[in-house]
């Protein structure tokens, strides 16, 4: 089928690659020229792993193409699928002014059927937006359909969660969009659950709204088990065997981050609000996201005293592993505040420190994570990184200032820290001694 994909990003470059190597003729469309320019060449803007392969490979069968202009990109496609960005303004209401202007120029640009689908994570009743942008821009005569497709990819496994999807939701309003995306689909073999177009809008920040609440729920649970003396590791898998609950988005630490969580969920809230449900579980899981940031701080300076004039060294600024993103990573918050306070930082990550030094270029950034131990006053992991696992503890405490780790993401096995001679602090299995 030929497809056509508006808004070249993480989500639309994924959706727009993976379709080509199920068979698809696709235009990958972008309004920024260097953007196409580099795709063109075969090279990729983000990371993303095993893309840079099936882009080119795809590039090379002729099955996938770029275009800087809608309407060139649009011609041949029977589906559309937009995947613009929708970030959040300043009062968490998600900013559409770019699915509205390119809903425009498709129906500027139609000149037969085709499926428009929105793919980009939108409020609920955008549909009905884009459905009214196109009647009001098409020619007499031409008719069209619009559909809601709402993606589950996480960054870092994006190729292999397009192939492999739990599910596929289709929401629409007609049959015929129904048939022709079904057959888009059906290749991957996943359930696919087909809706009207407002629920299937709902799902997606419903699913995420959820997820944030997974691990908001953890960690506030973590922080109990601080104060009790529990081990929130054994409590997350004794409660997560559940079938009911599952033990997957239980993982106590610093909070989630990125491109998604924090926007959904406070899109989510201020949708609500808008149609008039005051939906105050979603504040919570906000204020304890905010609070595991804050409560790093809190145990440094229990340890530490005044961090006035302290060298903190920082292990992680991603948002997760394998990605240089740093949208909304803890690490943001956290030398902030450290900052604020007096405190001089150092840091290492495997992927996102010239990410992070767009943000940060102050602080003193090293190549080895070693580095970030020599002379510091305590050392904190933020993000997860296989290599952070596996650290030579009793060379840590040998560099450390002050021996005092603190582990925001759970990783380290406390007694091994506890036996190197180092204080160790997690989230939620209590303050150690050496
Ligand atoms: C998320 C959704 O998973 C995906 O379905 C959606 O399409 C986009 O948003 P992503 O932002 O790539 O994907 O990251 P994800 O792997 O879901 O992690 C989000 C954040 O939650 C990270 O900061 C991660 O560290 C944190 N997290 C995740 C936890 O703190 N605990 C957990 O148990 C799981």
């Amino acid at each position: 089928m030929e497809i056509s994909i508006i808004g070249s990003g993480h989500v639309g470059l994924v959706t727009g690659a993976c379709f080509a190597e199920l068979g698809n003729g696709v235009v990958c469309v972008d309004n920024d020229e260097k953007k196409i320019e580099i795709l063109r060449k075969g090279e990729i803007p983000f990371y993303e792993p095993g893309l840079e392969e099936i882009v080119r490979a795809n590039v090379g069968e002729g099955r996938l193409r770029f275009a800087s202009s809608i309407p060139e990109g649009i011609k041949n496609a029977r589906v559309v699928f937009i995947c613009v960005g929708t970030p959040a303004l300043s009062s968490g209401k998600p900013d559409l002014s770019a699915v509205e202007k390119v809903s425009k120029a498709i129906g500027e640009s139609l000149t037969e059927y085709k499926v428009i689908v929105e793919k980009s994570t939108v409020p609920v009743k955008t549909g009905e937006k884009v459905e009214g942008i196109l009647r009001r821009t098409v020619r007499n005569g031409v008719e069209f359909d619009v559909a809601s497709n709402p993606e589950f990819l996480r960054e870092g496994s994006a190729v292999k969660d397009f192939l492999k999807p739990d599910r596929i939701i289709i929401g629409v309003s007609s049959r015929r969009a129904s048939s022709v995306l079904v057959e888009l689909y059906e290749p991957l073999c996943a359930p696919i659950l087909i809706t009207d177009i407002k629920s299937a809008e709902l799902i997606k920040h419903a699913s995420n709204a959820f997820l944030a609440m997974k691990i908001s729920f953890i960690n506030a649970v973590a922080n109990l088990c601080d104060l009790a003396g529990a081990d929130i590791k054994k409590v997350a898998k004794g409660v997560g065997l559940d079938k009911r609950i599952g033990e997957s988005f239980f993982e106590a630490g610093v909070g989630y981050g990125g491109s998604c969580f924090p926007k959904d969920v406070s899109a989510f809230l201020h949708i609500a609000n808008e149609m008039g449900y005051n939906f105050t579980l979603l504040k919570e899981v906000e204020k304890i996201n905010h609070y595991q940031r804050e409560r790093v701080i809190k145990d440094l300076e229990e340890f530490l005293g005044e961090l006035e004039g302290r060298t903190i060294g920082i292990l992680g600024l991603a948002f997760k592993p394998f990605t240089d993103d740093v949208r909304e990573s803890p690490a943001i918050d956290i030398v902030k505040m450290l900052q604020d306070k007096g405190a001089k930082v150092k840091a290492h990550d495997p992927a996102a420190m010239n990410t992070f030094s767009d943000l940060y270029p102050e602080i003193g950034y090293v190549s080895d994570p070693y580095e970030v131990a020599q002379g510091a006053d305590a050392l904190l992991i933020l993000t997860s990184w296989p290599q952070y696992h596996y650290l030579n503890l009793k060379k840590i405490k040998k560099l450390l200032a002050f021996p005092l780790i603190i582990d925001g993401r759970n990783i380290l096995d406390a007694t091994k820290a506890v036996n190197a001679g180092l204080y160790y602090s997690s989230i939620g299995r209590g303050k150690l001694k050496p």
